[in-house]
């Protein structure tokens, strides 16, 4: 029979209940509950799969190297919860949405606070370079309506894949993005360009273990938008560009097959593409 040790004593198999138990009273309910629940898992998965003490010092090593590669810009923590599907899983959890409403997705570290407001047909991108792209669509209630006073915060990656803050001095700021605000018919139209597939950070702990698993690095091509508007649940999310090779190999898991966007080739003006899609937002509040 196995030894289930002495009361207040740590053994193999009561080892979750064990460290749970000194949980004391005064703990935060909330934070009592997901952290025996971590033990619990934690204890579970190291003896699923009897973690050598090699593997363990390989964990702990890995871990403080992804906290070492971090900084105010870099933030390797959350691309390590971003390659598990973790982000994706927690943000799925948090935004669950009626059909018909536009899907979340991941937000990504190239967010900037404070990129220009332009007027709608503006072009977001700086530098030029790239296959013009017109952006174009409608912000909508769930019932249809067009949703006035609705922003759009936009930006995408150049078209070598990087993103204005990944290259400082190299693109100029704020290349490739921009805030537009709607009007009464809840349409919204810029120019930009057609964003290509790009590696997220592979060049730390976490790229180092996407290669070890075989995984590559690459996210499909995609435009990200924050939409928000005044009584309504803000959308985090991206239009990805359709037949992109990394449509279902997504380094974060981010696509969504209702977040796929047609891109077609542009008759005429300025643009070489041109790709619609509609954001439905769902009212604060409701069920
Ligand atoms: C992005 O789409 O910008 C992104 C998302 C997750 C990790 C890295 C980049
Ligand atoms: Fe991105």
């Amino acid at each position: 029979m196995m030894d289930r040790g002495l009361p207040g004593y740590f053994s193999e198999e009561g080892s979750a209940e064990t460290v749970n138990a000194r949980i004391g009273p005064g703990a935060d309910a909330r934070l009592a509950e997901v952290m025996a629940a971590l033990v619990r898992h934690l204890h579970a998965f190291i003896k699923d799969v009897e973690l050598t003490q090699a593997e363990w010092e390989q964990a702990i090593g890995f871990l403080t190297r992804t906290g070492q590669i971090c900084d105010d810009t870099r933030q390797e923590y959350i691309l390590l919860s971003d390659v598990l599907g973790a982000s994706m899983l927690v943000d799925a959890i948090n935004n669950r949405r009626p059909p018909g409403a536009t899907e979340n997705t991941v937000l990504g570290p190239f967010h900037v606070d404070g990129a220009p407001r332009y007027e709608m047909g503006a072009d977001i991108s700086l530098a030029g370079g790239g296959e013009r792209c017109l952006f174009e669509g409608r912000v909508l209630d769930l019932d249809g309506n067009p949703v006035a006073g609705a922003t759009l915060d936009v930006w995408c990656d150049n078209e070598d894949g990087f993103y204005d803050v990944q290259q400082p001095g190299v693109q100029p700021a704020f290349n490739n993005r921009g805030v537009f605000t709607t009007g009464a018919d809840g349409r919204y139209w810029f120019h930009g360009i057609r964003p290509v597939s790009y590696p997220i950070p592979d060049d730390g702990p976490v790229g180092q273990l996407l290669g070890q698993l075989g995984r590559h690095p690459y996210r499909p091509a995609h435009m990200h938008f924050i939409v928000a508007a005044e009584g309504f649940e803000t959308v985090v999310t991206h239009t990805f560009v359709a037949r992109d090779a990394y449509l279902l190999s997504d380094a974060v898991f981010g696509v969504k097959q209702s977040l796929i966007a047609n891109f077609v080739a542009a008759e005429g003006g300025e643009a070489q593409w041109r790709s619609e899609f509609d954001f439905v937002l769902v009212r604060e509040g409701s069920p």
